[in-house]
């Protein structure tokens, strides 16, 4: 199976749920799975790894990875990348990333990267996230959510994949605000307006975890959506 950047429309779309639920079904289905956080930020956890996000990420794949090639920069800054480590005066070296990427892509037969935030959201001054994934030669999955105001900024999005030559295998539509579009209806408005499949919809899912949104996947036939 092929490798995927999994980017989002914001922070707290629901990328590290949808990604760890991905992790978790592939793996449940026989795929030795790769996951892959190249920045994280925020506030550091207190025992395992610095990252909550890397920590699900981890759990969900099984991988025996270390953390250094899973998550090779963290900053304990609740910022992009690029703010992060100005703040602490830190340099990034994108070489760095791109070679322990394709160390994990040695080691699985497929490798989930969890982007940051959205994305434009910066990594270098004249590199963000985009860059990134177009550097790492992957397809895009863009997860949104149904809230009124997603379709701009799902279309932002679509477009700037488009701009930079990124190819998007899909949209994902997490349901987890349920105040906002009835998501059948906005599956179908996204499809047509960006021309980019929506390859799921999750429902909001209460505790969510990787096992219940795995489960969500497989039924949905998400991995033959791959
Ligand atoms: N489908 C869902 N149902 C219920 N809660 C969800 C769902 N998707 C995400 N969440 C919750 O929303 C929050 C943000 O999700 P997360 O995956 O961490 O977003 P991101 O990785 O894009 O920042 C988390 O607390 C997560 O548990
Ligand atoms: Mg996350």
């Amino acid at each position: 199976m092929k490798s995927y950047f999994i980017t989002g429309t914001d922070t707290g779309i629901g990328k590290t749920c949808f990604t760890a639920g991905l992790a978790m079904a592939m793996k449940n289905s026989g795929i030795d799975v790769g996951v892959m956080k190249p920045f994280s930020t925020g506030i550091s956890q207190k025992t395992g790894y610095q990252s909550e996000d890397v920590k699900i990420l981890v759990e969900a794949s099984g991988t025996k990875d270390d953390e250094s090639l899973v998550n090779p920069y963290f900053f304990p800054i609740p910022a992009s990348p690029y703010m992060a480590a100005n703040k602490l005066k830190t340099a990034i070296d994108v070489s760095l990333v791109l070679d322990r990427f394709e160390k994990l892509q040695s080691l699985h037969d497929s490798v989930l990267v969890e982007g940051i935030g959205g994305i434009m959201t910066p990594i270098l001054k004249d590199y963000c996230v985009a860059d990134l994934i177009k550097d790492m030669n992957l397809e895009a999955i863009i997860v949104t959510s149904s809230r009124i105001g997603t379709i701009n900024h799902t279309l932002l999005t679509c477009d700037t994949c488009k701009k930079y030559g990124i190819k998007t295998k899909g949209i994902i539509v997490n349901n987890f605000d349920v105040t906002g579009y009835a998501v059948d209806e906005l599956a179908s408005d996204l499809k047509n307006l960006s021309g980019v499949d929506v390859l799921c919809t999750i429902p909001h899912v209460d505790g969510c975890n990787a096992d219940k949104i795995s489960k969500i996947l497989i039924e949905n036939g998400m991995l033959s959506a791959l």
